[in-house]
């Protein structure tokens, strides 16, 4: 009965943020499905055995936590959360709490919200397996009385950046999911950017993978540093366990994904928000499943990356400079139009703060991005004092890298819309007029006049 918090779901992410959660100094019941992943659980737990209390129904697992009670769900996002609510809440009491910690579409969290079955937070956890155990970045959604009853536990837990918890309540409802969603989406862009001058080291400068990995590990002692060059470079180091083989070069190049890219691109199309570099990358990672069809396209046209040696590494350095400052950019452009959309008062430069250690994403330029987004706030990250001026230094290289990479066949699909969105953020008169040209001609849509005018039309129009 006196459990301060309960946890559902064992799986990898469950158990670390359980064992989390003990470790620092909270009573917590656990339950799985599987009761010998329970048992389990509980034998291997050493140390924070004292304060787990394994159970085995979740009747017992209810009884074993104190009132007003809080259970988080830690079980497969979509169908499996409603069944788990549905079987748990007739055993619950009306102010008891559920917290579904798994990467929810937010719209499914709006609706558990909506459904006010009962109280209910919808919160991101961002930091894989070793976030999850040791110290995760926490994107909280629903009310705020309810997330003060877990505030304490939410921040003891999370990753600390300079003893700054990076957990924080996102908004209401799905917000915390949908903050999620969006760090996903930078996620899958800036992994793509990284595999994009992966290429060019490994196919055009012929780069062995000892000394990518080296580029890497040398990168992220500079601007670039951070989780995803720092792992990137390990991955580029490491060796097959089965052959002793490069690991990179064992691993079929065909990128999986569980959907919270695609979650983000589909919903920034609906918000109207661009985030070019973000569609990019699952475009990427969808083509490069296509096997098949792209050994099909070799046989036809010929291998498409050519050998070259064009760009130096100062150059590609600062080239994924400006790719990632406008991936980001274009994240949190997306974070003001939900903030518009939804009514919501998404904290940006909270956000930023909370993304600078636990998550995947973190990095030090998050560090200036917090400062800056709090110095400029509703500014476009690329539009900042900060950002500006460094994206004044790089954006050559990124023109650089992209120019010589379609030069010499070597597809950067996330770097080059980069680089357009780049272009496009700083043309006055661009080419839309033909388009809205077209569109009068063929429909009678109508256009806005240079003179103010608005429902204009072309000489087809008369008569
Ligand atoms: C995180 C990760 C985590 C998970 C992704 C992977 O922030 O900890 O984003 O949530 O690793 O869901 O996503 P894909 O399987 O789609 O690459």
């Amino acid at each position: 009965e006196d459990a301060r918090i309960g946890l559902i779901g064992l799986g990898t992410m469950g158990a670390a943020l359980a064992s989390n959660i003990a470790e620092k100094g909270f009573d917590i019941a656990v339950f799985n499905r599987t009761t010998q992943v329970t048992r389990d659980f509980a034998a291997q737990a050493g140390d924070l055995a004292a304060r787990i209390t394994p159970t085995e129904s979740l009747e017992d697992l209810v009884a074993a936590i104190a009132k007003p009670r809080a259970i988080i769900l830690m079980v497969p996002a979509g169908d499996a959360v409603d069944a788990q609510i549905d079987a748990l809440r007739p055993l619950l009491d009306d102010d008891d709490l559920i917290i579904d910690c798994g990467n929810a579409n937010f719209q499914d969290t709006d609706r558990r919200v909506e459904a006010a079955t009962g109280p209910f937070l919808g919160v991101g956890v961002s930091g894989g397996e070793e976030g999850a155990r040791h110290g995760p970045s926490i994107m909280g959604g629903g009310k705020a009385d309810l997330w003060a009853r877990v505030e304490d536990i939410m921040t003891a837990i999370a990753a600390k950046h300079e003893g700054d918890p990076c957990a924080a309540l996102m908004g209401p409802g799905g917000a915390g999911h949908f903050v999620k969603m969006v760090h996903n989406g930078i996620e899958y862009a800036d992994m793509q950017m990284i595999a994009e001058v992966y290429g060019i080291l490994r196919d055009g400068h012929g780069m062995d993978y000892d000394s990518i990995g080296d580029v890497f590990a040398e990168w992220n002692k500079g601007p670039l540093e951070s989780y995803l060059i720092e792992i990137s470079g390990k991955v580029a180091h490491a060796k097959d366990l089965a052959t002793g083989a490069p690991l990179l070069s064992v691993i079929v190049d065909a990128a999986g994904q569980k959907g919270t890219g695609r979650w983000t691109v589909i919903e920034a199309q609906h918000r109207l928000a661009p985030v070019p570099a973000i569609e990019a990358a699952v475009v990427a990672r969808n083509l490069s499943a296509r096997l098949e069809e792209r050994a099909k396209g070799q046989e036809v046209f010929g291998a498409a990356p050519q050998a070259f040696d064009g760009l130096d590494l100062t150059t590609l350095e600062k080239g994924l400079m400006a790719g990632k400052i406008l991936c980001y950019a274009q994240g949190f452009e997306m974070l003001s139009a939900a903030t518009r959309d939804f009514g919501w008062d998404l904290p940006m430069s909270r956000i930023a703060q909370i993304w600078r250690q636990g998550c995947i994403i973190r990095s030090s330029m998050l560090d200036d991005m917090a400062s800056t987004l709090n110095a400029e706030p509703g500014v476009n990250l690329m539009f900042t004092d900060h950002f500006a001026a460094i994206l004044r230094d790089t954006h050559g290289a990124l023109r650089q890298v992209v120019a010589q990479a379609a030069l010499n066949g070597h597809p950067l699909p996330a770097l080059s819309s980069g680089l357009a969105y780049f272009d496009m953020m700083r043309t006055t008169r661009g080419t839309a007029d033909m388009v809205q040209g077209q569109r009068d001609f063929f429909g009678l849509h109508g256009f806005v006049h240079t003179n103010g005018k608005t429902g204009q039309h072309g000489p087809w129009a008369k008569g």
